[in-house]
């Protein structure tokens, strides 16, 4: 290898470990997940039967208000939509994909999408934010999705907290 690959290299791997370190800005954006299970307004539903006789293959849509609030009327900041699809063959286990897509405040007009797995109502959700749009190119990071509980018999609401690193430029 020459000089000059050799250097190249150096200079591409170090370039790595400064994106991967000192590139980022950890964000901490607070928000509440409301839902409604039920009725004309519905955010959630079409639960596709599994074709196993089990959770495993169903598949349900939603689009949930994220608001600043615990409480329905505070302001709507963005909604979150996605799918859940039961992936676990002969334990309880699902995947959720989703987009949060901001419509106020800072971030409106971008989007962060996210990922990952789905055990059970009881446990803090922990989840991979692997991407983003407009202000929130490039985010990665992690979100904390915690049930606290129904709201009326056809509503609940759920505290997030999305932790997004962003690189770079996010002008
Ligand atoms: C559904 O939403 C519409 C439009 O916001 C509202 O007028 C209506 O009262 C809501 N219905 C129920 C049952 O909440
Ligand atoms: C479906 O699963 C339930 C619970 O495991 C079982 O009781 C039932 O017999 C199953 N039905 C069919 C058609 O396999
Ligand atoms: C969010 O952005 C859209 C599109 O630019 C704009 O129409 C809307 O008024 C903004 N909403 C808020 C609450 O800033």
């Amino acid at each position: 290898m020459s000089r000059i690959a050799l250097l190249l290299v150096v200079l591409a791997s170090s370039a790595a470990v400064v994106a991967a370190t000192g590139g980022g800005e950890l964000k901490h954006i607070h928000l509440y997940m409301h839902e409604t299970f039920s009725g004309p307004n519905a955010t959630e539903g079409g639960i596709v039967a599994s074709p196993f006789n089990s959770t495993f293959g169903q598949v349900a849509v939603f689009d949930n208000e994220l608001r600043a609030g615990k409480d329905r009327a505070s302001p709507l900041v963005g909604r979150y939509q996605g799918f859940i699809v039961g992936t676990g063959q002969s334990s309880p286990g699902y995947l959720t994909s989703a987009t949060v897509a901001f419509t106020a405040g800072e971030f409106n007009g971008s989007t962060l999408s996210v990922e990952g797995p789905f055990f059970s109502f009881a446990d803090t959700a922990e989840r991979s934010i692997i991407g983003g749009t407009g202000k929130l190119r490039l985010a990665r990071g992690y979100y904390l999705l915690k049930l606290l509980g129904k709201t009326s018999p056809e509503t609940a609401v759920s505290e997030v907290d999305l932790f997004v690193l962003m690189y770079g430029s996010t002008h």
